[in-house]
């Protein structure tokens, strides 16, 4: 009995934890212990309850890995039904809501609460005295389908409200938007293209089929987020205004977007949606609009609702992010390392206000899948990464014209054969030719783009132009171009060429990790760069490292460290390098050599409040080149707090956690 009593309260206990160290992992993005700690306590949950599973109630953790494979969905009937919004597309039409609001409630200052629209699939959640007890699907608005087992597997999600049982109200349902974000989309298609799957045309899809699993433990493996926006059936809590829910909800535990914008006037409004229109595109998940909502509960019931869309909300759309246009052609590009792209040639559309000329179709497999043909209809997006992509193409809109792509057997560019290859899972074509004008090209471009040499004023023309006048045939050039010779290049006026000569000049001190970027070695992208120029401190080092040496560096694989050793034990690249010293390219240490006694070397270090001396960039700066990761939220890894003027909950988190606090004196004086 006494066992019991114990192990009882031990899965108590774990219940309590794990929930806490759940919310600050998920929703406040804030987590105090390692994945492999939380791992083991859950496993240890798992074994107590699976020998008493009385003791597993429906809000424990260990409900979140996924439930036994149903059979069918069972059907959710909403309380409340799930309604949809109605559209504005310019200024004019929000005006025109605004009216009907004041003329509808014979108010003029009405306050307006407005939301990103996020573009996701809408679930209700409903807690029974602070338990989730069903989460559903929205359906037709009026009939869902019960998804609960999908749903508590959802991290953010929480399986009981953060207020204690008995002042818990007696019944809420929680309306929210179920996401993917865009990193976590292209991870998952990439996955299940290297898997033979079927790729989701955008997250939106991909989260509302995730979310229709009958095996809640494939729904457990996708990336799902969720932000919450609203309530069904209340019975037991007060608010009487939109934000205020969103506070209690928040204080509930449950994601609120951070983008919301309160007290707003219709003018408000519509500066309000011009900024989160300039957000968009930065924001990790997708937006297709702003949701505006009068904040008053009061008035939100005297206005009601239509059939089919209340009338104290609208949607304010974006541009849509994805359009159809038509396939002209299938060009062939040559890459820096020779490989061929093809890429479509579209008729130009406008997708998220960018003109959109062309779509990568990354290689022939890729072509070969989605079956594309030069004069097919297709569905082009350029949401995620700036580079434009078919997403499909519509086989029913074919009238014979089609025509198939064939790649070509020599080198547009240069006439050279083409090696075909398979990498990975794809089938690459490469032109053999290594001083084919169309690679000189692109690898002149990536030794002076931003994150290499990141010499201004040469862009894509000038390259093109002076590789085609014979003025560039190797790396060295760059830096022995004369000025009287620019001056004369076509469209080249003197003073451009004279700034040009000058962004050279400057260029030419660079750093050890973007010098080794900008020879654009395969496999060796800016991150590998700068994990390797941490580990050597100089090029000879470099030079004489064999690859089994570059592997042993963390987070540098086999092949990018055998390319680097490949490139550096050929003579031809030697000779390159040798050039680009003489011409007078300085490489500067990263940073400084560190002395072994320096007591931030390999610490963990947060900076909160205000420093007297520095900027928080200045002393981040100094604590990284001497050796410090400098992270932004306290841990129990944490070294060292620097704390400076008015500094806030961190620092209380830190006396809470035992880290060492360093104020701005003795964090100056350790330096
Ligand atoms: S409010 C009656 N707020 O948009 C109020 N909806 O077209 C309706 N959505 O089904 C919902 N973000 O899935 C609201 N901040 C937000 C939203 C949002 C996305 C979706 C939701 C709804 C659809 C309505």
């Amino acid at each position: 009995m006494k066992m019991n009593e114990a192990l009882q309260k031990e899965a108590a206990r774990l219940q309590r934890e794990l929930t806490g160290h759940s919310h600050r992992y998920h929703v406040l993005d804030d987590p105090v212990i390692s994945d492999e700690e939380y791992d083991g306590m859950l496993k240890r949950l798992m074994e107590i309850e699976e020998a008493f599973p009385e003791w597993s109630t429906p809000d424990s953790p260990t409900k979140r890995v996924g439930a036994p494979p149903l059979e069918s969905f069972e059907k959710a009937l909403h309380s409340v039904p799930m309604l949809s919004l109605d559209n504005a597309f310019n200024d004019q039409d929000i005006f025109e809501f605004h009216k009907r609001i004041v003329r509808l409630t014979g108010r003029e200052n009405i306050v307006y609460i407005a939301e990103p629209k996020l573009d996701g699939a809408a679930v209700e959640l409903r807690y029974e005295n602070g338990i989730l007890v069903r989460a559903a699907t929205r359906g037709d608005g009026v009939t869902g389908e019960v998804i609960t087992q999908n749903v508590r597997t959802i991290g953010p999600v929480p399986l009981k409200l953060n207020e204690d049982r008995s002042k818990a109200p007696l019944l809420l349902e929680v309306r929210g938007e179920v996401i993917i974000r865009k990193s976590d989309f292209e991870k998952l298609n990439k996955a299940r293209m290297e898997d033979g799957e079927s790729i989701f045309a955008n997250p939106r899809n991909a989260a509302a089929g995730s979310l229709r699993q009958l095996d809640s433990k494939i729904t457990a493996k996708r990336p799902l987020d969720i932000f919450v926006y609203g309530t069904g059936l209340v019975q037991g809590l007060e608010f009487n205004t939109h934000h205020r829910l969103l506070n209690i909800l928040q204080e509930f535990g449950f994601p609120v977007n951070p983008h919301i914008r309160t007290g707003l006037s219709v003018a408000g409004v519509l500066q309000a949606y011009k900024e989160l229109e300039r957000l968009r595109e930065g924001l990790p998940y997708e937006i297709d609009g702003m949701v505006i909502k009068v904040d008053d509960m009061a008035l939100q019931q005297q206005l009601g609702e239509k059939i089919k869309s209340p009338r104290w909300a609208i949607a304010y759309k974006f541009f849509a992010m994805q359009k159809t246009t038509r396939i002209k052609d299938i060009i062939v590009q040559v890459g820096r390392t020779g490989v061929l792209t093809p890429v479509a040639i579209l008729e130009s559309v406008n997708i998220g206000g960018v003109m959109v000329r062309r779509a990568t179709l990354h290689n022939e497999d890729e072509i070969r899948r989605k079956d594309i043909r030069i004069g097919d209809k297709a569905l082009v997006t350029r949401a995620g990464d700036v580079i434009p992509k078919i997403i499909r193409i519509f086989e029913s809109e074919r009238n014979g014209t089609q025509i198939h792509f064939k790649m070509p057997e020599y080198c547009p560019v240069c006439g050279s054969r083409i090696e075909k290859f398979k990498l990975d899972r794809s089938h690459i074509n490469k032109c053999v030719n290594s001083s084919c004008q169309a690679q000189l090209k692109e690898r002149i471009r990536h030794f002076v783009s931003k994150k290499a040499f990141d010499i201004e004023g040469l862009g894509r023309k000038i390259v093109d132009q002076l590789v085609d006048e014979g003025m560039i045939r190797s790396f060295v050039d760059v830096f022995t171009l004369e000025k009287e010779k620019l001056a004369g290049l076509e469209r080249q006026a003197e003073k451009s060429a004279s700034n040009l000569t000058e962004a050279i000049e400057r260029s030419k001190k660079i750093s050890f990790a973007r010098f080794l970027y900008a020879l654009g070695i395969e496999h060796t992208g800016e991150n590998a760069a700068k994990l390797i120029s941490e580990k050597f401190s100089c090029l000879d080092d470099i030079m004489a490292a064999l690859a089994s040496g570059l592997e042993t560096i963390h987070g540098i694989g086999p092949e990018t460290a055998s390319a680097v050793s490949r490139f550096f034990s050929n003579k031809e690249n030697k000779t390159i390098v040798r050039q680009l010293l003489e011409a007078g390219v300085e490489i500067k240490a990263d940073r400084p050599i560190q002395a072994r006694d320096n007591p931030f070397n390999q610490k963990r270090v947060v900076l909160t409040g205000t420093l007297a001396s520095l900027t928080r960039s200045e002393a981040q700066k100094l604590l990284e080149n001497s050796g410090a990761i400098v992270t932004s939220s306290v841990s129990t890894k944490t070294d060292f707090l620097i704390a400076g003027k008015d500094a806030g909950s961190k620092l209380e988190k830190a006396k809470q956690s035992g880290v060492r606090i360093l104020e701005e004196d003795e964090f100056l004086a350790m330096l």
